[in-house]
């Protein structure tokens, strides 16, 4: 008889696997999400091994506290060595889709400025082209529709996020319909237009290593 497997147990495996990027005297970067919430929790057993953290949202942020976490303003820390996230979609480029909890323009920020990024996913994430999972992207309030519009002259069909408001203040639009071929060049392209403060494709800066846990046990890609 096989036993079902439970997503969140894969999400946990992978999380707990990217601990041994974690190295003493770290300050770590931290994402936002289900999965990185079971990274947070890992991170909790070795806290005292590293100087601190920088997180991706205000949720990150309330439980790293919560485990006596130091959490560092960007603007106080200079390198990032290492940032741990999850994704919504990645492809087998690394490139990614992310944003589905909304913490999307934090993570771009510090995926920047990471040395490594690290990304942390069940398998069911990865695919062979990205766009079934609907594009998020950080709105400007006052641009919403004039975006809307320019997205559906590109195929898209964008609904805006009812009832929801980014960290920053913001709107978010989730595009549908999108089969994004080029991640990279319509990042840029969507990038150029005033209003869009982050689209969630990561393709400019995709993950450096991507841990990935299936039926099969946990794999790493990129490394
Ligand atoms: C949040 C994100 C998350 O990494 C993404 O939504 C994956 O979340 P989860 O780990 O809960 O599946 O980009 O903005």
């Amino acid at each position: 008889m096989s036993t079902a497997i439970n997503p969140d147990d894969l999400k946990r495996q992978a999380a707990l696997a990217a601990l041994e990027y974690i190295k003493p005297g770290m300050i770590v970067g931290v994402g936002t999400g289900s999965t990185v919430n079971h990274f947070i929790d890992g991170l909790a057993t070795i806290k005292h091994t590293i100087e601190g953290a920088v997180s991706s949202s205000n949720a990150s942020t309330e439980r790293l506290r919560k485990y006596g976490i130091t959490v560092f303003n960007l603007n106080e820390v200079s390198e990032i060595p290492v940032y741990v996230d999850g994704a919504d979609e990645t492809n087998q480029y690394l490139q990614l889709i992310k944003g589905g909890g909304g913490a999307l323009t934090r993570e771009k920020i510090i995926a920047h400025l990471a040395k490594t990024f690290v990304c942390i996913a069940d398998e069911s994430k990865l695919v062979p082209m990205l766009g079934k999972f609907p594009l998020p992207i950080e709105v400007i309030p006052m641009a919403r529709s004039m975006i809307a519009r320019e997205l559906v002259k590109l195929g898209g069909n964008p609904v805006y996020r009812d009832d929801f408001v980014t960290d920053n203040g913001n709107q978010i639009l989730d595009v549908h319909n999108l089969e994004i071929m080029e991640p990279a060049k319509l990042e840029a392209q969507l990038n150029n237009l005033p209003g869009i403060v982050t689209v969630g494709i990561f393709a400019i800066r995709p993950a450096d290593v991507l841990i990935l846990a299936g039926k099969d046990g946990v794999r790493k890609i990129g490394e």
